[in-house]
């Protein structure tokens, strides 16, 4: 049967920037947050990608920053009865599925992403529909119905891993959204794969002439680099990983200069894991580039002090997934945590 590859691409429009916010008014947010959360019982959880200040919140509380795996893990662990998502859709819909019975909310729902929304359930479900003998490989970063039409839910941390498993037993996938991350895996493992064309519109943005002349001002600099980047980019890095990795080969990696192609938002926990090591951001300009993100997630950015303060008086805040579409996409959710934890 000959080969017909997806060819959704998509013009994403990006939300207007939260508007800049006074010092004072920022400590007025911060004591309404803690006190919240005492009064909810609720926990903050929060992605290595929002704004530090979001991140150093969490932390202070007793609540969490990590990847989408972590945060997934974390959220079902905790005993608050209510669970503060700062991230985008995708990772408030996967803490709702693994924890139904827990109050999940998110300071907006806007917060999405263009692997989210460059994948419709309708049309990638058509496409596997032409591929019934082939397993089903999703990223997180999906909505829920994608997943529910999965057999595999995998994050970055565990993606090369996964797929090694299933090409010993055989088996011919089908992975989407992420082009990129797809083909990395694919160089990695040899599995047979058929990639949905979807990007991430921050990591796409990393260019190999761009980074190639930051390498030369900086030859005794380490290149960390997220698979989501184009492969001609991971052809430069001396280390590819997913964001909790990059954080702990910042740490362990001899040379004092670091080279980042991830979401500047990464900085804030790669600094404290690595204090005395110089951090520089890949360049997201240079040919080809436009600079849409600037190594900033447009959607991560609108979890602010503003709208987590007042996420207790606001409607339309509850994540919330349709159970049939949940009961579907748990299954293949569990075979992730259960493969990280086997
Ligand atoms: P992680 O799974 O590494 O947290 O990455 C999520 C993401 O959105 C990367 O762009
Ligand atoms: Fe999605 Fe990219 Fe933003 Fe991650 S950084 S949430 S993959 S748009």
């Amino acid at each position: 049967m000959s080969v017909v590859l997806p060819k959704f691409e998509i013009d994403v429009p990006l939300p207007v920037p939260p508007k800049p916010v006074a010092e004072a008014d920022k400590l007025k947010y911060r004591t309404k947050i803690i006190d919240a959360l005492k009064a909810h019982n609720a926990v903050l959880i929060a992605h290595y990608y929002t704004d530090p200040e979001i991140q150093a919140l969490a932390e202070e509380t007793g609540g969490f920053v990590g990847d989408s795996l972590e945060m997934a893990k974390f959220g079902a662990r905790h005993d608050a009865q209510t669970l503060i998502i700062a991230g985008v859709k995708f990772m408030g819909e996967t803490a709702k599925i693994l924890s139904p019975e827990k109050r999940v909310i998110m300071p907006t729902l806007e917060a999405t992403c263009s692997l989210d929304l460059g994948c419709p359930a309708k049309e990638f479900s058509e496409f596997c529909d032409q591929y019934p003998d082939r397993t089903v490989v999703v990223y997180a970063n999906t909505s829920a119905a994608v997943k529910a039409r999965a057999d595999w839910v995998i994050t970055s941390s565990i993606a090369v891993d996964v797929v090694e498993h299933l090409d010993k037993q055989g088996e011919k996938l089908i992975w989407a959204p992420d082009r990129h991350l797809g083909q990395y895996i694919k160089n990695k493992t040899g599995a047979d794969m058929l990639l949905w064309q979807g990007h991430c519109i921050v990591h796409d943005e990393f260019k190999f002439k761009a980074l190639e002349q930051t390498i030369a001002l900086h030859p005794d600099a380490a290149v960390l680099v997220h698979p989501e980047s184009p492969d001609s980019v991971i052809q430069l890095a001396d280390v590819v990983g997913s964001t909790s990795q990059l954080i702990k080969a910042a740490r362990e990696l001899e040379q004092q200069k670091l080279i980042i192609a991830t979401d500047k938002g990464i900085f804030y926990k790669m600094q404290q894991a690595a204090p005395d090591k110089e951090l520089i951001i890949a360049p997201t300009a240079g040919e080809g580039a436009t600079c849409r993100s600037c190594a900033h997630c447009p959607w991560m950015k609108m979890n602010v002090l503003e709208n987590l303060s007042s996420i207790f008086e606001r409607k339309g805040v509850d994540v919330s997934v349709d159970p049939a579409i949940a009961e579907k996409a748990l299954v293949p959710l569990r075979k992730m945590v259960e493969f990280v934890n086997s």
